[in-house]
């Protein structure tokens, strides 16, 4: 395992106080590896923002613990800051400013920050012009942030909901600079409600809700734990699975739910669909609609509150 760039231990946050207290994080506890991407995933009010607004320094917590690039990050915030990238799920305060005046500004901040004009065409700000950044549309606003939050290819970044928002065409866009940031080791922490975000984007995923983490793991780890995936086919009624069954690796189950129906659950890997449609071609059977289902952290989640993440 890699060095750890965030460390939060039993991190307890409360909004207001007596009564009238919020805890908007209980407890929370997560680790993030150096030169990787974190995706937090949870629904709204599950405490993303206070967790990662308490990692910037913004916030100071009434219990626990949190170390980011090894320091503490409300006594270290200045020694913290220059090293940090953070995008901020409201925006900037820089209302009167213009987009890319400002990113041009920001970079010459920095020691060896990212080409500016690469980011402006990448990001599609060209178009924001000279428009003042409170006149921007929502979308340019949050690229904006984004493009502020990174030309200074910071140790860390902290990018809250990057991609809320955004047209596909930008939040592919999106995606594809974080994947440049990692391989040029930088870390990112982001947070999402899109599960396929998190899945396609994180190597390391902290499901949380309630203000606790409820699962941690690779996306892959997340998916395959649970409820097993599954293979589907139709074919001729009344196939005799127990030989089906007997030529599978142990562990695996076949139904039939409904007459021609079949499914197959257990470990499905490309060696079970091998031997699937090997069994189906000396049984004389074209399989039709042959399809697998992978468990996605959607239904990962949905399993472990009984809620869906999006409503
Ligand atoms: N300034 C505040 N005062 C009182 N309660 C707050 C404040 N900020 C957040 N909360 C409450 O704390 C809880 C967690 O909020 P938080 O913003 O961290 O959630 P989130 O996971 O970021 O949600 P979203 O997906 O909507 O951005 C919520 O119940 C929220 O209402
Ligand atoms: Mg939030």
């Amino acid at each position: 395992m890699g060095e750890l760039v965030v460390e939060v231990e039993s991190l307890v946050v409360r909004y207001g106080r007596g009564r009238a207290a919020v805890t908007a994080v209980d407890g929370l506890s997560l680790t993030v590896v150096r030169a990787t991407v974190t995706a937090i995933l949870g629904p709204n009010g599950a405490g993303k923002t206070t967790t990662i607004e308490t990692c910037e320094g913004y916030r100071r917590p009434q219990g626990g613990r949190v170390r980011v690039l090894g320091l503490d990050p409300v006594a270290d915030r200045r020694a913290l800051l220059p090293r940090l990238g953070v995008m901020l799920q409201e925006g900037g305060a820089w209302s009167g400013v213009r987009a890319t005046e400002m990113l041009h500004h920001v970079a010459r901040l920095h020691a060896n920050p990212l080409d500016v004009d690469m980011l402006v065409q990448r990001l599609d700000l060209g178009s924001c012009g000279r428009t003042p950044y409170r006149r921007l549309s929502g979308g340019q606003k949050q690229r904006l942030s984004l493009a502020m939050a990174i030309v200074g290819r910071p140790e860390l970044a902290f990018l809250d909901e990057p991609t809320a928002g955004l047209d596909p065409l930008a939040r592919r866009a999106t995606w594809e600079l974080i994947e440049d940031l990692r391989r040029d080791g930088v870390s990112v922490v982001l947070t999402t409600h899109y599960m396929e975000e998190a899945e396609r984007l994180a190597d390391q995923v902290h499901v949380i809700d309630g203000g606790r983490v409820i699962a941690s793991g690779s996306p892959a780890e997340l998916t395959s734990r649970g409820a097993a995936n599954s293979l589907r086919f139709r074919g001729p009624a009344g196939l005799d699975v127990r030989s089906l069954v007997a030529a599978l690796p142990e562990g695996s189950r076949v139904r039939e739910p409904a007459p021609g129906s079949y499914l197959v659950l257990g470990t499905i890997d490309p060696h079970l669909l091998a031997t699937v449609t090997a069994w189906c071609a000396s049984n004389g059977v074209l399989p039709d609609d042959l399809a697998v289902e992978r468990h996605n952290l959607e239904d990962v989640f949905l399993e472990l509150t009984g809620r869906k993440l999006q409503p």
